[in-house]
């Protein structure tokens, strides 16, 4: 059997040194690939930068901006038809005024996007991330040199102060005397037996329409002007975060009228109002008596009328003088009614400064409507809870100066910095806190058509 013999030379001689340079169908698809490829990816931007800029996008826009999406230079202003990925604060105020806070004691302004940050499908652009406050409240600096505020507020876990109210010296400027606990007691006398009252009986959302349940029934609570509106209100609706204010018609005059009554002659009682007008009521109701009454003057003076240990002023002694003229008559009936009024009814719920020979003041009520003024809160978001499960301390007050809110312990214990993943509520400062100051926000008006919006291509 012959061998063959596999030398190097021969196996060399067996290339053909030619290959090269002969057509081959795979070579000449190379060479027309070549060409093609960088023509075809070409052809295709073109074509996708016709229809919109998606192209260079790196990620979808949040859900309100998605809209936008057909158009990039909104938001991304070309430069000389190249795109430039970095926008600036003018790009947004197109749509938007939305006022930083604090303008005049900031060391130095932060652009939008540094907070609003697109490009992440957000569902909630403004659900901002906690490096957004902390680049500043991590140490807190102000051009003056010194702030009101805590200087270091890093998250909500560790690194966050005592709610202000909360703090050794916080004090409750309500002037309005409450017992809760003897409100909160079973068989408590209500207007026709013995009632358990609940929270709701005083405290309900705003938004909550419903009748008061110890209201006087002809009377419609008028509304007051609400203190300590903050900035935050003019943007958002607020009447199911916190609660209705307290009122004498709707919470308390269905048990209490009784309170403001002055004599068994008459069943009306005093008006709930400021002690002029309470005085003018008198004089009038008397007058009337008098008029119509012609033994009046020989009427002895029922006994309950006298308040005992009262300070009688004004020009009058124990025993009541007898009075001669109808004028002598009508003022000792008003006074006595004053003094069981301002000395006695008033007196249950409200702090009486006493006038210098003229008629006493009431102290203003004070009741604040919004405690955290510095920052948001909802009443509704919470519903889930008991109301006692937060103020827990409320069924064992006896004193108005009672601060009932919760501590920030009760908050933390839902509330984690990194919320969802740890199976709790958010803690991020954008939960709890706005950061703009709407109340300065100008109006701005539309800017755009629907097809400089919506058409395909922007050139
Ligand atoms: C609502 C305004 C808005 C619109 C519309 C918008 N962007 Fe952006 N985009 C931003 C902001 C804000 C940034 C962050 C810029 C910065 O840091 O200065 C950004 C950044 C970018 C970046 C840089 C990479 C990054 O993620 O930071 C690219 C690329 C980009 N956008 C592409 C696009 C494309 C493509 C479109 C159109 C489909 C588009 N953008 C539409 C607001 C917008
Ligand atoms: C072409 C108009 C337009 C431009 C430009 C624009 N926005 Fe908006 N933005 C809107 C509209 C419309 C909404 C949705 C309606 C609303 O809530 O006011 C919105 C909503 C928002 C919201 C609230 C919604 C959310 O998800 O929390 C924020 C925050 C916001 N924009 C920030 C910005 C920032 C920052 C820029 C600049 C990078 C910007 N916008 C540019 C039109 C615009
Ligand atoms: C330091 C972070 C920060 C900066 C800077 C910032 N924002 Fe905001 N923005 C927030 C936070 C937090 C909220 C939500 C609370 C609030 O309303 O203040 C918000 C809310 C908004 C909203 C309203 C969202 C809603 O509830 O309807 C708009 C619109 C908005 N910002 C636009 C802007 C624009 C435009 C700029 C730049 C001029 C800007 N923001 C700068 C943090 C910031
Ligand atoms: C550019 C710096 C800066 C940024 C960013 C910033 N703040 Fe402030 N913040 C201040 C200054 C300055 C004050 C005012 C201090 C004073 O009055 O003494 C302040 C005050 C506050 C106060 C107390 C007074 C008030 O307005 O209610 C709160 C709460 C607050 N900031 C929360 C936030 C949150 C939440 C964010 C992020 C969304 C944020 N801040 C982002 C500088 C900043
Ligand atoms: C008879 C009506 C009445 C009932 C019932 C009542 N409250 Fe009040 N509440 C008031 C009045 C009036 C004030 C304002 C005076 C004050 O601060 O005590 C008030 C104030 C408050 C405050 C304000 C904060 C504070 O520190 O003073 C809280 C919180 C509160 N009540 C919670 C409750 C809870 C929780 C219940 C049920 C367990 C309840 N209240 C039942 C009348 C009532
Ligand atoms: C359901 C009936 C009822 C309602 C409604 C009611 N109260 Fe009373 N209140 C009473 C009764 C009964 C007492 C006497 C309780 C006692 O002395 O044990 C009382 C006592 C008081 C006292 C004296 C408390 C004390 O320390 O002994 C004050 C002050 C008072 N109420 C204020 C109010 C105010 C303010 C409201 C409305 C926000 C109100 N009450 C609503 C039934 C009611
Ligand atoms: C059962 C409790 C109660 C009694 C009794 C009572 N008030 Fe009031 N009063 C209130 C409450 C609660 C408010 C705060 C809300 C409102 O205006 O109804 C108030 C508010 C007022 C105000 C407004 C104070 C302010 O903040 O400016 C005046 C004035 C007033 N009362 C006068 C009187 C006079 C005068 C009497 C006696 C004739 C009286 N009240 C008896 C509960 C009472
Ligand atoms: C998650 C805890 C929590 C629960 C549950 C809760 N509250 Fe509050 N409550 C608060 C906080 C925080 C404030 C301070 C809000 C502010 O005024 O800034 C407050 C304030 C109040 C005030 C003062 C007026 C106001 O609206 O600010 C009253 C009254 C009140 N709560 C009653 C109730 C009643 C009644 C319930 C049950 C229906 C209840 N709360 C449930 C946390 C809670
Ligand atoms: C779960 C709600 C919640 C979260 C999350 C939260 N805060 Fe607060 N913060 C509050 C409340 C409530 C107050 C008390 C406001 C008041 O007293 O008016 C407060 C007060 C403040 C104050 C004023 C402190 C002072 O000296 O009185 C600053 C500043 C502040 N927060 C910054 C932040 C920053 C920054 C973050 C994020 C790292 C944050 N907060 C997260 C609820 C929250
Ligand atoms: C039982 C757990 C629980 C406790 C305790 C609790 N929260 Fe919440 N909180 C929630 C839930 C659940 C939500 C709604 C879901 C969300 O936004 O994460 C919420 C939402 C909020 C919001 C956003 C409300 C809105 O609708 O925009 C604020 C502000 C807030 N909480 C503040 C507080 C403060 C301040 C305290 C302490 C006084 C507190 N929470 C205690 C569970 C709790």
């Amino acid at each position: 059997m012959a061998r063959r013999i596999r030398t190097t030379k021969n196996l060399a001689k067996r290339m053909d040194l030619q290959y090269f340079k002969k057509p081959h169908p795979l070579r000449r698809w190379r060479h027309w690939l070549s060409i093609l490829v960088p023509l075809v990816a070409i052809g295709w931007f073109a074509l996708q930068r016709a229809n919109s800029q998606k192209i260079y996008s790196s990620g979808p826009l949040s859900a309100a901006h998605a809209v936008l999406g057909k158009q990039c230079n909104i938001c991304h202003v070309t430069k000389l038809g190249f795109f430039r990925a970095a926008v600036s604060d003018d790009a947004c105020a197109k749509c938007h005024d939305a006022p930083a806070h604090h303008p005049d004691k900031v060391t130095h302004k932060v652009s939008c996007a540094s907070c609003h940050v697109e490009h992440r499908a957000s569902p909630r652009l403004a659900s901002t991330d906690d490096s957004s406050c902390t680049q500043c409240h991590a140490n807190l600096l102000t051009r003056s040199g010194s702030s009101q505020f805590e200087r270091v507020v890093k998250d909500f876990d560790k690194q966050h102060p005592e709610f202000a109210a909360l703090r050794p010296g916080g004090t409750d400027p309500g002037q309005i005397k409450l017992n809760h606990y003897a409100h909160l007691r079973p068989n408590l006398a209500g207007p026709s037996g013995p009632v358990q009252m609940d929270c709701q009986d005083c405290h309900r959302l705003t938004a909550m329409n419903s009748s008061w349940p110890y209201s006087i029934p002809d009377s419609a609570p008028k509304p007051l002007p609400v203190a300590g509106r903050t900035d935050a209100d003019m943007r958002h609706p607020r009447s199911r975060d916190y609660m209705s204010p307290i009122l004498y018609v709707s919470q308390c005059a269905g048990c209490h009228v009784k309170d403001l009554q002055f004599d068994k002659r008459f069943d009306q009682a005093a008006p709930h109002d400021k002690p002029e007008a309470v005085q003018a009521f008198l004089v009038q109701k008397y007058s009337d008596y008098f008029a119509t009454h012609p033994r009046a003057l020989s009427e002895a003076v029922a006994p309950e009328r006298i308040l005992p240990g009262a300070t009688i002023s004004v020009n009058m002694n124990l025993p009541l003088p007898v009075p001669r003229t109808r004028q002598e008559w009508i003022d000792q009936q008003v006074m006595l009614a004053d003094r069981l009024l301002f000395d006695k009814g008033c007196k249950l719920c409200h702090v009486m400064i006493e006038g210098n020979g003229s008629l006493p003041t009431v102290t203003k009520s004070s009741i604040p409507s919004r405690w955290f003024l510095h920052a948001e809160f909802s009443h509704d978001s919470h519903r889930l809870l008991t109301c006692t499960a937060c103020h827990d301390r409320t069924p064992e007050s006896r004193q108005t100066a009672d601060i009932l809110l919760p501590s920030i312990a009760s908050c933390r214990s839902c509330h984690e910095d990194n919320g969802p993943q740890h199976d709790a509520a958010s803690g991020r400062c954008s939960e709890c806190h706005a950061y703009h100051d709407w109340i300065k926000e100008q109006p701005s008006k539309g800017n755009f058509t629907i097809p400089e919006l919506r058409a395909a291509a922007f050139r």
